[in-house]
């Protein structure tokens, strides 16, 4: 067994933003040179919040992946998976839902939120999110996940409910580990989470203008009311940007300095953060470019990928189905056992 995978993945819930960049799709992208790397369109997760409005699904799988590979996920490299398109996901989720309490499942802190922002009855999905999250992890027996920290207790159903398998039925799944993002979390425009549904986010598509325009609003030091009142630099995300984009350290630290004693306006700063922002993007806007008007190409990745993938997926469920006495083992096939 590879001890070396990696299974990672996104919901396609549109274009990405530079925070997916710089939190996670440059670690990912980093990844496919040390490890076999799988990376999975979860679509079925989608549904988990929202079971009705699945018209644009198609529109956010294909903007996503023409994200990932301008941000140099690479599909001679990595494994590019859409969940839905492989029944073993759903399969091994249900297997596994057996291991899983209600009571475990209604415990898990994104549950909890969602079922409070949602305002409504949730559903049996969203209850057995994780468990379906543990599935696509197991079914290629990955040891490796990298994440953000939100989905850490997703991570931790997974290892329990490998080693509950593991213990139940003889050694057949990792307890995969999670591998945080180093990369501080980038804030939206406004100073909150940068999201989506929050409109504050800057995207890999966007043109330089629209950059520039979003840089040029963004929140700043709200105590600073002149441009020569002394400012604030920490947790202020016009700085934080600059930390993340600005190659030129001497520029941000003079820039900071300055800032600090009331010698230089937000203006100026913004200015050039809308600029370094947009030579930081404009080669994953020009290779995005070319990828986005070959939907045949995107489509053929995708497929070719999850083709590969549901190889390995059948055999793991074909494992599964032996070990937990459902399924005679053929006498000709060899498991190959986990390393611990
Ligand atoms: N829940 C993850 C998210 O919202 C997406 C995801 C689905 C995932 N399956 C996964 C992440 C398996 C890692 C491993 O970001």
């Amino acid at each position: 067994m590879p001890k070396n995978r990696i299974l990672t993945g996104h919901r396609p819930t549109g274009p990405r933003h530079i925070g997916h960049l710089v939190g996670t799709l440059e670690t990912w992208a980093a990844l496919q040179s040390t490890h076999e790397c799988f990376f999975l369109v979860a679509d079925l997760h989608v549904l988990t919040t929202d079971y009705a409005h699945t018209q644009c699904i198609q529109d956010n799988i294909h903007n996503m992946l023409a994200d990932w590979l301008a941000a140099g996920i690479d599909p001679q490299r990595a494994t590019i998976v859409l969940q839905s398109a492989i029944p073993e996901h759903a399969q091994l989720s249900l297997l596994l839902g057996m291991l899983v309490t209600v009571a475990r499942l209604e415990r898990v802190p994104t549950y909890k939120e969602q079922v409070k922002e949602l305002n409504l009855q949730p559903s049996l999905g969203l209850l057995t999110y994780p468990v379906l999250q543990a599935a696509d992890i197991l079914v290629y027996k990955a040891n490796t996940v990298p994440v953000g920290d939100d989905q850490l207790p997703h991570i931790e159903l997974a290892r329990e409910t490998a080693h509950r398998f593991n213990q139940t039925y003889g050694p057949v799944f990792p307890e995969p580990e999670a591998l945080l993002s180093k990369a501080a979390r980038l804030p939206g425009v406004d100073n909150r989470t940068m999201h989506t549904s929050y409109g504050n986010a800057i995207y890999i598509r966007d043109t330089p203008e629209e950059t520039t325009h979003k840089v040029m609003n963004m929140y700043t030091d709200p105590t600073r009311i002149h441009s020569n009142d002394p400012g604030h630099v920490e947790g202020n995300p016009v700085f934080i940007y600059h930390d993340v984009f600005n190659p030129n350290l001497e520029e941000v630290d003079e820039f900071k300095l300055r800032y600090r004693s009331g010698r230089i306006g937000d203006v100026e700063i913004k200015k050039r953060l809308a600029e370094v922002l947009n030579v930081y993007l404009a080669p994953l806007r020009e290779r995005r470019e070319k990828i986005i008007t070959q939907p045949r190409m995107l489509m053929e990745i995708l497929h070719s990928g999850t083709e590969q993938a549901r190889l390995i997926s059948r055999q793991t469920i074909e494992e599964v189905q032996v070990y937990m006495g459902l399924l005679q083992k053929q006498s000709s096939t060899e498991y190959g056992s986990i390393v611990p």
